[in-house]
């Protein structure tokens, strides 16, 4: 199967996953991706399931609207029972390195109030060490390189996004996004704890604090669930 196809059969998988948990009438929380956008096409054929939807970025919104499902404020909606998104890399400890596509902020915003993260990824992003994919840190533009120069005291290599025109890239919430290559991360927490407590970093594109509590991972045999214990 190819990478698009198993990312579809955990789209379903994961569609199909949040149908049997919550209850009629459920809002749910739903990431950015690719991934995601095969989760969310899933979605939209059992919709009428749901009250809608709590978005973590302007590209899963416009997906879910042009489905016809409903996009909740985070400000209306106290809890989630399930928050559904893609990864970049997950251990065998449900720590994910998240942000390839610039959203991680508003993703660990809606992923906090959920009750169950779901990530959901094709077989190649399920690794031993966490650190081959460049790790997104999303900044205030003005702190970018007193950021940097803590960053490269880490050891890591790291550019500032920019876009397929080379025009510096800017998330959903007016910041840029530095990616660190080169780091071997052993112990994911104390690093998101460390880089989160800089001064100008809005987010760590590490999610370990609050890691995923379930894995559908997309194999050549098939959907593998994978349960985390979560402390
Ligand atoms: C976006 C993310 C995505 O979940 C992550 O980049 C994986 O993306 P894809 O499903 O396209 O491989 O964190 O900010």
């Amino acid at each position: 199967m190819t990478q698009d196809e198993l990312k579809q059969l955990v789209g379903r998988a994961a569609a199909d996953y949040v149908r049997a948990q919550v209850p009629e009438g459920a809002v749910v929380g739903v990431g950015t991706g690719s991934t995601a956008n095969c989760f969310i096409d899933a979605l939209a054929t059992d919709k009428t399931h749901y009250r809608g939807a709590v978005s973590s970025s302007e590209a899963t919104t416009a997906r879910l609207k042009a489905h016809g499902i409903a996009v909740f404020d985070l400000n209306h909606v106290e809890t989630l029972s399930v928050y559904v998104d893609g990864a970049d890399e997950i251990n065998a400890a449900g720590h994910m390195i998240k942000g390839g596509g610039g959203a991680l902020t508003r993703e660990k915003i809606v992923a906090s109030v959920a009750d169950q993260f779901v990530c959901i990824a094709d077989a190649s992003k399920l690794v031993e060490t966490m650190g081959l994919f460049p790790l997104p840190i999303e900044v205030i533009p003005m702190a970018r390189a007193v950021v940097g120069r803590k960053l490269a005291a880490l050891g890591g290599q790291q550019a500032v996004r920019v876009k397929a025109d080379g025009s510096p890239y800017i998330t959903d919430n007016g910041n840029q996004i530095i990616d660190v290559k080169g780091l071997r991360i052993v112990d994911a927490i104390a690093l998101e704890t460390q880089i989160n407590s800089w001064p100008g970093v809005v987010t760590v594109g590490l999610f370990a604090r609050r890691g995923a509590n379930v894995c559908l991972l997309g194999t050549e045999h098939g959907v593998q669930r994978i349960d985390y214990a979560v402390g």
